[in-house]
């Protein structure tokens, strides 16, 4: 990030005098010390009409149901685990805001809240639902238990946020615009608690959000245990930016996290950052270095210094028995081999190692997801690329990856001055970088993932992510603060129609959403253009 960021040095200089950098000013958080006096708040919406993500479709009609003391959760026709499941955690997690019981019984049931699955459902494709409300209960219908949690989550955004609420009659019908929808965060720079991170899966699950990206190692430290290699963690975890002591996570917590996950219908693609963002490895084990010297831990924010000895036999059985392990504990698709600003590789080394590293992916059964550098190298058949270039990316770097996408690598769509969500929303913000600019919330929503590199067309995005970097991020209040409320643009970018793109609508729908994200106390910027209710 950081050869862009050296493109921006004149900007960063001009931020630095300003006394932005040094976070010298402080920033507005939640609670409204930016509401101007005289203000009124914002009309209340409509429930249909607050939902976010924007559903496909949604049509209010007649008299609703009125979700009160007697009402029961069916999950039917016949019983099924998953289904029952997604109808215990929708009523756990109605339960806390409406104060009801919310029985869960399968079988078909009479009045209440239906969960049905229906293979054939049309026009909710895998991921999708249907919602339809009136006197006699609310029917979810999808055809998988996925939809289903999609289903439910709508349904939370229809009831009040406190206390026991009717929901009017109508219909909603919704599938995703993209199949991917990720949020990554960076536990190497910082370390994070599992539990914080579970947080953040509660957080974005409710939005549809369905991937979580886990940034596990970097020069600062090694966050995960691996049986073959202890020292990774033990000795590499024990650093962090700012020198801290740093921490990682065993290997029961990570499947505690992959399971939690799991239930969510959110997927975690780990990624173990090679063959530079090493140091931690390197610090750890002599062995991994070309002259067998151990390094130095490492706890500054400077990119491109490490790299794997690519010429020693040792750092392939390293790879391997790492990334086996890895794809032991990893229920989906996709390992991420990170391949970023390995500026201390030489470039033919670069391409010789990425093809014996995303071999090893392969032998496991799994399927390469790198940034996008590895576009100048070789992708593997059905790697992705995932895109983090911005407006002044060079136009022969974006080229590279507009040509991969073209042979065929589905494409993940970070751009820096997007989605970063560690980029400063305004020179006030007081944690972030500002490198790849600032992003204000507008900026975050307003751009389109289907056209967003020319030449790429939508069938090849698969779809988006929203990156937490955490060299200046150390707390859960500044992670959420930076997270929201632009995260929320990508769960909306993400799975809404292009046709509902509309900054005036998706503001007034993100204002609404201020006191469902207070009730959640959790610490979003109040963005001083979004009227919050
Ligand atoms: C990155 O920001 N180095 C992927």
């Amino acid at each position: 990030m950081r050869v862009l960021r050296r493109t921006l040095g004149t900007f960063g200089t001009f931020l630095g005098v300003l006394g932005v950098l040094s976070g010298s000013v402080s920033c507005t958080a939640a609670h409204g010390d930016d509401a101007r006096p005289g203000d009124d708040p914002p009309a209340a919406l409509a429930p249909f009409e607050r939902l976010l993500p924007a559903p496909a479709s949604a049509r209010a009609d007649g008299p609703g149901y009125a979700v009160g003391p007697g009402t029961v959760i069916h999950t039917g026709p016949g019983p099924d685990e998953d289904v029952r499941q997604v109808g215990e955690l929708l009523a756990e997690q109605l339960r806390g805001p409406s104060g009801l019981p919310l029985p869960v019984v399968d079988g078909p049931g009479g009045d209440g809240i239906r969960l049905r699955i229906d293979e054939e459902a049309e026009g909710v494709g895998d991921e999708g639902y249907r919602l339809e409300s009136g006197p006699g209960g609310i029917t979810l219908t999808a055809r998988t238990p996925a939809g289903l949690f999609h289903a439910g989550q709508t349904l939370r955004q229809l009831l009040p946020v406190a206390g026991p609420g009717t929901v009017p009659g109508g219909t909603v019908t919704d599938r995703p615009r993209f199949a991917y929808r990720g949020a990554m965060v960076d536990i190497a720079r910082h370390f994070f608690t599992v539990e914080q991170v579970k947080r953040y899966v509660d957080q974005l699950a409710q939005y549809k959000v369905n991937t979580l990206h886990v940034h596990l190692t970097d020069d600062q430290g090694w966050r995960l245990a691996v049986d073959s290699w202890p020292r990774l963690a033990e000795y590499g975890g024990g650093s962090e930016v700012g020198g801290g002591p740093g921490g990682y996570w065993t290997k029961d917590e990570y499947r505690e996290l992959v399971a939690y996950a799991g239930r969510r219908y959110v997927d975690v693609v780990p990624e173990i950052d090679m063959p530079g963002h090493v140091n931690a490895a390197l610090a750890s084990y002599a062995e991994l270095n070309c002259d067998g010297k151990v390094r130095e831990r490492y706890t500054g924010i400077k990119v491109g210094f490490s790299s794997l000895c690519v010429g020693k036999e040792r750092t392939y059985e390293f790879i391997d028995q790492v990334l086996g392990e890895l794809a032991e504990l990893t229920p989906g698709r996709y390992l991420h081999l990170g391949g970023d600003e390995a500026h201390s590789t030489p470039a033919a080394d670069y391409a010789a190692f990425m093809d014996r590293a995303q071999a090893v992916v392969g032998r496991y059964g799994k399927t390469v997801v790198a940034w996008h550098q590895l576009a100048t190298a070789q992708p593997a058949a059905g790697a992705v690329l995932q895109y983090w270039g911005h407006d002044r990316t060079p136009a022969a770097e974006k080229a590279a990856v507009v040509a991969a996408a073209k042979a065929g690598h589905p494409l993940i769509l970070s751009p820096a001055d997007r989605l970063y969500l560690d980029m400063k929303y305004g020179l006030a913000t007081k944690p972030g970088q500002v490198w790849a600019g600032l992003v204000p919330v507008k900026r975050a929503y307003s751009w389109n993932p289907g056209a967003y590199l020319a030449g790429v067309p939508e069938s090849a995005v698969l779809g988006v992510e929203a990156a937490l970097w955490t060299e200046t991020i150390a707390t859960r209040g500044d992670w959420e603060l930076m997270a929201f409320p632009r995260v929320l643009g990508l769960a909306e970018l993400g799975w809404s129609p292009a046709a509902s793109h509309d900054w005036a609508s998706y503001s007034r729908r993100l204002g609404a959403q201020g006191p469902r994200l207070q009730a959640q106390d959790i610490s979003y910027y109040r963005a001083p253009d979004v009227p919050w209710q």
